[in-house]
């Protein structure tokens, strides 16, 4: 294993090293930004009450976070494999357990139950894409656009149509494993959707109720603030970067040595949480300046937007892009979250890629139609979290992913030696050292403390 050890003095071709380096931003990007920032982050930071639940997402996604994804890069880099294999082999090489390896398993897990109602909402995107340029929301008013919503999701078939046509576009990606064209695409993806975003955000600025958007996402009210808020922020900030699965995992194992970890993440985290905070400073002026309600639940963002682009001139071309733009960045992360589960079916039940794809897709099809009743005939079957897409997404978000997200930390910062985790993160500066007390201490402690006081 020394081939993979021997971290810094070479020197790729500066052509080599920056096309690399970009793909490998490229491609996390395109799995960290995705539904979870433009649809999940917003309804998730409205149902708690806003500033205080944004300021404690923002503090998570920086001393935990940050941490985990480089964690998370760094295991996958020195592994160089699958993440199950991955965590066997460094188990092992550490003088630790080859059973790291049921840390693989649960971000499997993860991805598959993730992918099941990611991918009915993505199936919203898709058909709003038809809406849009059907022009319904040309010049509709607020209860006209909410009243679309609401007929769309009310009818079970229409979503499962939508559920079925992305399963079956991302199991066809899947299957062919064309990484190239999804590059391409996020390269073009993620600046156009900023683009978009600020267009709204220029919208949100005229609608006279900017300052209260503004108020509700910037102005800590602590009184709202619970462990279970704390708790949803947590799974947001796991959710949104698509770390504590083990899929960051799977694209560091493909990055070269001389990639600086620190800095890719930085970019990553940095990304992510703009398109995030973009979308809820577009969304909140406009819940207010129509009278809605923050708390309104999963389908704000398709409560809100379109109404914005029905008043814009040009708004039925720039609404499709946007859904467009949005089920394409759904697309690149959906890939990100079943890819885990394909690899592993492809080594353990030996089959070929298109069958594994089909067989992970099916199933994973199959577990969303609870996502999809979870809107119409089921919606009023509720236990624990909620409906069944609530619990999933609970279990998931809430428990699961920041579990996972405890052991990586637990592992990198004790388990591995001081040695091998300096040598993949460029050396023992200061850098190293603030991560090393974020991995050690901080995060772990941070996550348990919170996963603590939301149990008891
Ligand atoms: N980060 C994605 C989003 O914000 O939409 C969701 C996700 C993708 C989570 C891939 C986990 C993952 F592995």
């Amino acid at each position: 294993m020394l081939s993979n050890q021997a971290g810094d003095g070479k020197r790729a071709s500066l052509h080599g090293h920056w096309s690399s380096r970009m793909a490998f931003i490229l491609a996390v990007t395109g799995s960290a930004v995705g539904l979870g920032n433009i649809w999940k982050f917003p309804y998730i930071a409205g149902q708690n009450g806003g500033g205080a639940f944004v300021l404690v997402y923002l503090i998570c996604v920086v001393v935990i976070g940050m941490p985990v994804m480089m964690s998370e890069i760094l295991i996958g880099r020195r592994g160089r494999r699958n993440p199950i294999a991955t965590m066997e082999l460094l188990g092992r090489e550490e003088g630790s357990s080859p059973h790291w390896r049921l840390l693989g398993a649960l971000g499997v897990l993860a991805g598959v139950l993730i992918l099941s109602y990611y991918s009915v909402i993505a199936g919203w995107t898709l058909a709003y894409i038809v809406k849009s340029a059907s022009g319904v929301f040309d010049g509709a008013s607020a209860a006209a656009v909410g009243d679309e919503f609401g007929g769309f999701v009310g009818s079970w078939q229409l979503v499962l149509f939508c559920h079925s046509l992305f399963m079956a576009l991302t199991v066809f990606v899947v299957a062919r494993g064309v990484e190239g064209g999804l590059e391409r695409a996020v390269r073009f993806m993620v600046p156009a959707l900023l683009i978009l975003m600020l267009m709204l955000l220029g919208y949100s600025i005229n609608s006279g109720f900017f300052g209260q958007g503004l108020a509700f996402m910037f102005t800590p009210d602590w009184s709202k603030l619970t462990w279970l808020s704390v708790l949803a922020a947590l799974g947001q900030a796991f959710f949104t970067l698509s770390i504590g699965m083990g899929a960051i995992m799977a694209y560091g194992a493909y990055l070269p040595e001389e990639t600086s970890i620190p800095n890719a993440s930085a970019a990553v985290v940095g990304a992510d949480t703009a398109i995030a905070m973009l979308a809820g400073l577009a969304i909140f002026p406009l819940v207010f300046a129509n009278g809605l309600d923050p708390a309104d639940g999963p389908g704000l963002v398709f409560d809100t937007l379109p109404l914005a682009f029905g008043q814009m001139a040009g708004g039925v071309f720039f609404s499709t892009v946007f859904f467009l733009l949005l089920s394409f960045a759904a697309w690149t992360s959906a890939i990100g979250l079943m890819e885990p589960a394909v690899a592993w079916v492809v080594e353990h039940l030996n089959q070929s890629r298109a069958q594994a794809s089909i067989f992970v897709g099916g199933s994973i099809w199959i577990l969303g139609v609870g996502s999809v009743l979870s809107f119409n005939l089921l919606s009023d079957v509720t236990f624990l979290a909620g409906t069944i897409f609530d619990n999933i997404d609970y279990l998931t978000s809430n428990i699961m992913l920041p579990l996972a997200g405890l052991l990586i930390t637990v592992f990198a910062g004790w388990v591995m030696c001081r040695n091998s985790t300096a040598d993949e993160l460029g050396g023992s500066g200061l850098v190293y050292k603030v991560w090393r007390l974020l991995a050690r201490y901080v995060a772990p402690v941070g996550i348990l403390l919170v996963l603590y006081n939301t149990v008891t």
